[in-house]
């Protein structure tokens, strides 16, 4: 192992043309979500986790007045650049008092590793009977890559745990949650979604498991991408070369129970 640093800068960042590239059918699959939500015009709606704002700019284009918010400047420099009100915030400390008829999340939640700070804010953010319709990544979620990420940082003496950044739960232990919150919960499910992806699975590793590469310094990870790739291979590459993504989707419904 060379001198260089494992570690330079935050564990996971967003570029925004990067995640473009790579992650643009995070919104077009939104889509579903929308219906779940039906915004009607005039509503104010909080997109939680905005990113670049493609599915806010769909919420905006429905009528609804929406305020996007998102922890990273850099997703929301880029929603601003589509006209959208997009403001950083971290989600944990949400700074809003029953002003939104509506909280909608998009592949978001499972970043927050804190979900009852996350609820207490979103319950506070809502108006009596306001509703919160989400997606997330559910218990499952993209096992096949965390399990070689696993083994092939384990095999370098590394402690991949120690880099895991995410929670996914199941629809029991998240409908406590919306519970405890003060939600009344009238779906929640996990949905199998095998994903296509744009390019290759380096792409997606990347873009996303930014925290495991960190593992190891930066001169490594080009040859860390692609044992953890060509141990994907078999089971997330078709015969023609087609990569895929084993999402598990958590989607729910939900409506702050009115006090
Ligand atoms: C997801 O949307 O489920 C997801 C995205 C990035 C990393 C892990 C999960």
């Amino acid at each position: 192992m060379s001198g260089e640093s494992r570690d330079s800068g935050p564990a996971q960042h967003w570029d925004p043309q990067r995640y473009n590239r790579n992650a643009g059918f995070v919104a077009e699959l939104g889509a579903p979500l929308i219906d779940l939500l039906d915004p009607r015009p005039g509503e104010r709606i909080l997109d939680l986790g905005c990113g670049e704002g493609a599915l806010t700019a769909k919420l905006v284009d429905a009528g609804a007045a929406v305020v996007g918010v998102d922890a990273s400047p850099e997703q929301v420099a880029a929603a601003r650049e589509r006209g959208l009100d997009a403001r950083v915030m971290d989600a944990e400390t949400l700074d809003f008092d029953a002003e939104f008829d509506a909280v909608l999340s998009n592949a978001a939640l499972h970043w927050m590793l804190d979900p009852d700070a996350v609820l207490r804010g979103v319950a506070r953010a809502l108006k009596p009977g306001g509703r919160f319709v989400a997606e997330m990544g559910g218990a499952g979620n993209v096992a096949a890559i965390v399990a070689a990420l696993f083994a092939v940082l384990e095999a370098r003496g590394l402690d991949p745990q120690s880099a895991f950044p995410w929670y996914f739960p199941t629809p029991e232990d998240y409908q406590g949650r919306l519970a405890a919150a003060g939600f009344a919960v009238s779906s929640i499910a996990l949905i199998p979604r095998p994903t296509p992806l744009p390019g290759e699975m380096g792409g997606w590793l990347e873009t996303f498991a930014e925290s495991f590469l960190k593992q190891v310094p930066a001169g490594e990870r080009p040859a860390l991408i692609a044992e953890v790739t060509e141990t994907l291979r078999p089971q997330l590459c078709d015969e023609e070369g087609r990569w895929s993504a084993d999402y598990v989707r958590l989607r729910f419904a939900a409506r702050l129970e009115a006090v």
